[in-house]
C-alpha cells in the first residue's frame, strides 16, 4: 500500500494533487513539480481501448488516474497472457522509454480509463535531474518483477482452483471493497480475462467457479465477484501448495 500526500488547495493544486501520489515524483522540489505538471498531457479512453501495442515503437510514459489497463501478451491463434492490470497512479510504458527498444506487451483499457502522458524527452529529463526518481522507478521495476515471479512459481506449482483462489485474494486485497455481502474484488473482468491472467481455460475457469458458487465461497455476477468466504478461499489455496 502507498501512502497518499494530503492534496493541496492552491491554485495549480489539481496537478500537483495527482504528481504528489505517483510515486516516480515523490519528494520532488515543488517548483520541479510545477513545471512538470504544465508537461503532462489529458487522455480519455473507453473501456476496451487499445493504447498500445506489443512491437510498436514506445515515445511515451502514461500515468493512469482513473480506470484499469490489462498488460498482455497475445499470441497467433488470438490467445493471450494476461501479465498485469494497472490502476489509478500506476506507470505505463516505462520499459521501452529506458531502454529503447519496442514496447515489451499490448495495453488495453478494461474500464472507462482517464491518464496523462509524458513525452520520452521529458520523462529522461525528470530522471536525469532528479535521483530519487531514479530510485522510485527501481522500485516500480522490482515490484513488477516480483508480482511476475510470483505468478511463474503459481504457474508452474499450483493447480487452477489454487492459481484462482490466490489470484482473487491478491486482486480483492488490491482493489477490494467490503460489501454487506463479502468482498467485491473491485476488478470488472470477464472469466476469459481470469482465464488468461491464471494461464487455464475459459471453461476450467467457469467450472471452478461455479462450483464455490455452489458451497457459497464466492458469487458471481456477470463480470462482478464477491468473496463470501475468504478463509474458505484462502484454504483452497493452502491446499493447492
Ligand atoms: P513498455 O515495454 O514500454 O510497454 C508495455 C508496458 O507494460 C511496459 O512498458 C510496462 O509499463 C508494462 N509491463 C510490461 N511487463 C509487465 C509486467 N510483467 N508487469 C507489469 N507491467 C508490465
Amino acid at each position: 500500500m502507498t501512502t497518499r500526500r494530503s492534496p493541496t488547495s492552491d491554485r495549480g493544486g489539481e496537478a500537483l494533487d495527482l504528481l504528489f501520489n505517483v510515486v516516480l515524483f515523490r519528494g520532488m522540489p515543488r517548483t520541479m513539480l510545477l513545471e512538470l505538471a504544465s508537461k503532462l498531457r489529458p487522455i480519455r479512453y473507453r473501456a476496451h481501448t487499445d493504447i498500445f501495442h506489443e512491437g510498436d515503437e514506445g515515445a511515451t510514459l502514461y500515468i493512469i488516474l482513473k480506470g484499469a489497463v490489462k498488460i498482455f501478451i497475445p499470441s497467433l491463434d488470438g490467445r493471450e497472457v494476461v501479465l498485469a492490470v494497472h490502476r489509478k497512479y500506476d506507470l505505463l510504458g516505462e520499459m521501452s522509454l529506458l531502454d529503447d527498444h519496442p514496447r515489451s506487451a499490448s495495453a488495453t483499457t478494461i474500464e472507462d480509463t482517464e491518464a496523462v502522458s509524458l513525452s520520452r524527452h521529458d520523462f529522461l529529463s525528470v530522471l536525469d535531474r532528479h535521483p530519487e526518481a531514479q530510485r522510485a522507478i527501481i522500485d516500480v521495476l522490482v515490484a513488477r518483477l516480483r508480482a511476475t515471479n510470483q505468478s511463474i512459481q503459481d504457474a508452474y506449482l499450483l493447480d487452477v482452483p489454487g492459481r484462482l483462489a490466490r489470484r482473487l485474494l491478491a486482486i480483492a486485497e488490491e482493489h477490494g471493497e467490503k460489501t454487506d455481502e463479502g468482498v467485491d474484488i473491485g476488478l470488472r473482468v470477464s472469466q476469459q480475462e481470469l482465464a488468461n491472467m491464471i494461464g487455464a481455460s475459459r471453461v476450467a475457469v467457469n467450472k471452478q467457479l461455479q462450483q464455490w458458487r455452489k458451497q457459497d465461497i464466492v458469487d458471481v455476477n456477470r463480470q462482478r465477484v464477491t468473496i463470501l468466504n475468504t478463509t474458505a478461499l484462502e484454504r483452497e489455496y493452502a491446499l493447492s501448495q
